[in-house]
């Protein structure tokens, strides 16, 4: 078979572990042909952003973060911006994509992404084209599979950012704040905070009310050490507010979702107002999707991208890769739609809790 491949959405460490087994096992096992679809959707809009995909382009890869075919969070067939009359608008040209497809003499496409790639894969099904699906995200945010590669990379690095500001927090006796990424869901500053032993972790799923953050951080300052560690997420906000908004969904043409930012800030502000210890944020933004994918994520990548080729072959279209119960499997993309966030009451916060951690509630 013909097969495209395609990776969408933020990039994350995992990738190119996936588009590598994806090649190998496919040429190898299979017999396929592979042509590499570049910068997410946009390749499948776009004059020359298609390439023929080998095992020589998937040499010395596996150990890279990012991925060799480009990606985007903005391009959207269906949703495609184009300037018309000198403004940007948004229009659906799904049928490009599906000319594209034909253009190309695709027997089926792989995309890899998050719930807004896998979204629009299945909404390319119904077009007519043969798709299946990867779930990537450092959110570990999809409710089709328990786990996502490129978390554990994401997690391993919030988890040594949080190590290291024990040091100043330390030494100086200061409230350090840390925000981490992870939209919507809490499951990265959850796991990193509880692995880096935050005194106080904030999620989007548990609102905070900033007096049980303040009283949480005197108790700690009555003792001869008084530094406090707060793992906040991106998408945490206050009981009656709001998100922390860095641009609205409608400033930024095909993306479909709003960039979050700033709930650290908005916490450190609210803070000063109640404590005298000196407060310091950091944010640590994009390092957290960057770098080497960890042997976990690098397996998870590579077992999804040898798995899909299952499903491909048994003609189980409109379908993604899982990872469920530890064992991998495949579900409807239309799983995918579905956000997936911490539950509040399950294990990691009870245990959290039950040791001292304060949530903000
Ligand atoms: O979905 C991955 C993610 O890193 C989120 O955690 C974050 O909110 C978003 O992407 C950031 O997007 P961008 O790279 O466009 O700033």
């Amino acid at each position: 078979m013909r097969l495209g491949i395609l990776t969408g959405g933020g990039d994350c460490p995992g990738l190119n572990p996936l588009i590598r087994g994806v090649v190998k096992r496919g040429i190898l096992e299979f017999g396929h042909e592979f042509v590499g679809i570049e910068n997410g959707y946009q390749g499948l809009m776009e004059p020359d952003l298609a390439r023929p995909l080998t095992i020589n382009d998937t040499r010395g890869i596996l150990p890279k973060g990012g991925t060799i075919l480009g990606t985007s969070n903005k391009a959207n067939p269906f949703q495609y911006s184009v300037r018309e009359n000198g403004k940007l608008v948004e229009r659906d040209l799904s049928p490009q994509a599906l000319a594209k497809f034909k253009e190309l003499k695709l027997d089926g496409l792989i995309a890899v992404g998050g719930d807004g790639t896998l979204s629009i894969a299945h909404r390319l099904a119904g077009l007519g084209i043969k798709v299946v699906g990867c779930p990537k995200t450092i959110d570990n945010d999809l409710s089709g599979t328990d786990q996502t590669f490129g978390f554990d990379t994401a997690r391993a690095f919030c988890t040594e950012a949080i190590d290291r500001l024990h040091s100043t927090a330390e030494s100086h006796d200061r409230v350090m704040v840390v925000e981490i990424m992870g939209r919507h869901a809490g499951f990265l500053t959850l796991d990193s905070g509880i692995a880096g032993g935050a005194d106080v972790i904030l999620i989007p799923e548990i609102p905070y009310r900033i007096e049980s953050i303040v009283e949480k951080i005197k108790r700690r300052g009555t003792r001869k050490r008084s530094f406090s560690i707060i793992a906040i997420s991106e998408g945490a906000f206050p009981q009656g507010g709001t998100v922390s908004v860095l641009q609205k969904a409608e400033d930024i043409p095909g993306r479909g979702v709003v960039r979050l930012g700033g709930s650290g800030k908005v916490l450190a502000d609210e803070l000063a107002h109640h404590i005298e210890a000196e407060i310091r944020v950091t944010v640590l933004g994009h390092l957290q999707r960057g770098g080497g994918p960890t042997a976990a994520d690098r397996l998870l990548a590579t077992m999804f991208g040898c798995r899909v080729l299952d499903l491909v072959r048994d003609g189980q279209w409109n379908h993604m890769v899982a990872l469920r119960d530890g064992k991998l499997t495949s579900v409807s993309l239309a799983e995918s739609r579905k956000e997936r966030t911490v539950d509040p009451a399950g294990d990691s916060v009870r245990f959290a809790k039950s040791m001292g951690v304060n949530f903000g509630d």
